[in-house]
């Protein structure tokens, strides 16, 4: 069940905002109220959470002052499109952080969004599938906010920044979340209306490290090479140092030298 301690429910653009203190994690409070109903266009927001869930099952640090929320969809896409919505998310987060704090913002394969090269924002995307039905999607994006990196763990410190640390000062985090909202919305109507190529045009412009030099780990193996491009269904093309051209559907992006990259 979701958790009682529920404090206010709110509308963003047409979307139903639930509001909470504290959860385990807003993407499984997401997935609860999917189990229970037939909501979509919903938003969980919580101040802090006790189990935060990054990829490949990573605990990801939550403290008081981020923005940590999920939205609860019901596209109609497959369970490979559905990775889609990672890449719409990336770019709606970017571009409001750019255009709302003046920020300049970078993407990075598969569902980062850095300010000086550091992790300001990651998204966590998971679909719940009936055979190769779709029934919801659930995006999760933690956004470093209000917070110092102290907050972090000592060896997150290099590695993440946070919107106070780089402007100096807080925000208004409901500001930035509703214009969040609105601009994901948009994207979102888009992907419905069949305009996947123009977002992903979208990303690809904001993505810095294409071009450059990457360390890509997988469960499989490690590759170095150069990051070409990203392909129609948002895998990454790698230039091996030998010439040879591989296609990665998963995994993490180290960038190794950004002199070089666009
Ligand atoms: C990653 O970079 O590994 C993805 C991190 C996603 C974190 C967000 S915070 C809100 C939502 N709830 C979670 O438990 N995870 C996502």
């Amino acid at each position: 069940m979701p958790p009682q301690n529920l404090h206010e429910i709110r509308t963003f653009s047409g979307y139903k905002v639930y509001y909470y203190d504290e959860v385990p994690s807003t993407n499984d409070v997401a997935k609860e109220i999917a189990k229970r109903t037939q909501e979509q266009n919903t938003v969980i927001i919580a101040e802090t959470q006790t189990h935060g869930r990054g990829r490949h099952r990573r605990h990801w640090v939550s403290p008081r002052g981020g923005i940590w929320l999920s939205i609860l969809l019901r596209p109609s896409v497959t369970p490979e499109e559905a990775t889609k919505l990672t890449f719409i998310t990336a770019t709606a987060v970017a571009g409001t952080i750019q255009s709302t704090l003046g920020l300049a913002t970078e993407v990075k394969w598969p569902n980062d969004v850095l300010v000086n090269r550091k992790k300001l924002c990651g998204i966590l995307t998971e679909a719940s599938t009936r055979g190769n039905i779709v029934e919801c999607v659930v995006v999760g994006i933690g956004i470093n906010a209000n917070m110092g990196l102290q907050s972090f763990p000592n060896n997150l410190q290099k590695s993440v920044t946070t919107l106070k640390h780089e402007l100096g000062c807080e925000i208004n985090r409901e500001t930035l979340a509703r214009i969040l909202i609105q601009s994901f919305d948009q994207r979102y109507k888009h992907l419905q209306n069949g305009m996947w190529s123009a977002l992903l045009q979208e990303w690809r412009s904001l993505a810095r490290f294409l071009g450059g030099k990457v360390v890509v780990t997988s469960f499989a193996e490690t590759l170095v090479g150069e990051a070409l491009d990203v392909d129609a269904d948002g895998a990454l093309i790698v230039r091996l140092q030998n010439g040879v051209l591989r296609r990665m559907v998963a995994g993490d992006v180290k960038l190794v030298d950004l002199s070089t990259s666009g």
